[in-house]
């Protein structure tokens, strides 16, 4: 029996990892080109001490690209670029797995590669705005809705860049369908107004993901495939409807009958967003068998907690990563945080607020 605390090792499908700590999926605006290189493979190699490592989101698709300098892996060069970051990182002892974000209608063409497009389940605008290295902000577009076949060619690059993630020799893929980005578009009936089998009841508004899930799980095993989710989360302009529960609790019955490794659960409500009900975190965690991350605001204390109650198998950490490269030394230390953490370096090219945070001496 696996004892719970952060510093105990996890058994995650086919990986050891070396304790409870996640580091977090963090954007981070680095990879020029929309290619990852030697900077983003430092960063990661100086966190390489958690258990595993969850990459900044990624584009399986042109069309998802919609911030500026995200990192894809649809093409040679972005494969060739992660290979550094995955040898950096498993040199170091770590495991990494990368989170596959297709933007959807959050983004802006002038972000995109020529030819590609916004896109979406149906064409309804989010609020608000988009930066544009070229023209600043810029609003949000209304998108393209997705054709038949465009969905089904969705679909597929997914399954390509899953199958892509594993020759760069990630130890898995986390599919990120939280935070009102194309996954959770397709969820929620405010931005998914489709009439075919893909929109409507909650079963058709859940169908996408659960067959990029399948399909994923297929091309490079249940194992390596895992998602991201943010029940009750608002952020890019997801408004709460009345079949939430309803959703998460089918989704997590159906992700559980595939056999995916884990989900990983957002809650946002340390940093403002609605509080996520102890309820449904509840429900997913009896409907769905396999390893749950939770995440958010947590503390190493708070992170403990969780982990001897059950109510999670591994935490997740983002911001105390981005200002302590050597967190996980620091929490088996008992040392101070570094808590200064610079906002304005948050998505801004070059190694400033990036690879010079400080460590213990
Ligand atoms: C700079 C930054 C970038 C982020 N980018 C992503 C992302 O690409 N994908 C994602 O799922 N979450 C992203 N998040 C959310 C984090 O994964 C995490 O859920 C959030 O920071 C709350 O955890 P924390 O309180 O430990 O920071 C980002 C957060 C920050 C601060």
């Amino acid at each position: 029996m696996q004892t719970n605390t952060l510093f105990s090792p996890y058994t995650l499908g086919h990986a050891t990892l070396a304790n409870r700590i996640v580091m977090a999926p963090m954007t981070r605006s680095r990879a020029i080109h929309n290619t990852p290189n030697s900077l983003i493979a430092e960063f990661y190699a100086q966190r390489a001490a958690a258990g595993l490592l969850i990459t900044e989101g990624t584009s399986p698709s042109p069309n998802g690209l919609g911030y500026a300098r995200i990192p894809g892996i649809f093409n040679a060069e972005q494969v060739a670029g992660w290979k550094l970051v995955t040898k950096a990182v498993h040199d170091k002892g770590g495991k990494i797995f990368i989170q596959l974000m297709h933007t959807g209608r959050i983004g802006h063409a002038l972000n995109l590669p020529a030819g590609a497009k916004v896109v979406a389940p149906s064409a309804v605008v989010a609020p608000g705005q988009m930066w544009t290295d070229s023209e600043g902000m810029k609003d949000h577009p209304v998108p393209h809705a997705l054709t038949a076949d465009e969905l089904q060619a969705t679909k597929a690059e997914y399954v390509q860049a899953a199958k892509n993630a594993v020759a760069a020799g990630f130890d898995g893929v986390e599919l990120h369908g939280a935070n009102g980005y194309l996954l959770e578009q397709f969820l929620s009936p405010h931005s998914n107004r489709r009439t075919d089998s893909y929109g409507g009841s909650v079963e058709n508004r859940a169908r996408f993901v659960l067959e990029v899930a399948q399909e994923v799980s297929n091309a490079i095993g249940k194992e390596k495939t895992a998602i991201r989710l943010s029940p009750y989360g608002a952020f890019n302009d997801m408004p709460h409807y009345p079949e939430i529960d309803a959703t998460y609790s089918y989704l997590a019955e159906q992700l559980s009958n595939i056999g995916i490794v884990y989900i990983h659960l957002v809650d946002h409500s340390s940093q403002g967003a609605p509080v996520v009900p102890q309820a449904i975190k509840e429900t997913i965690r009896k409907k769905f068998k396999n390893t749950l991350i939770l995440s958010g605001g947590y503390t190493a204390e708070r992170a403990e907690a969780d982990l001897q109650s059950g109510a999670a198998d591994l935490v997740a950490f983002g911001k105390p990563f981005i200002s302590n490269p050597d967190l996980v030394e620091r929490f088996k230390k008992g040392s101070s945080l570094n808590d200064k953490l610079d906002v304005s370096t948050f998505y801004t090219p070059g190694e400033k607020g990036y690879t010079d945070y400080p460590v213990l001496a």
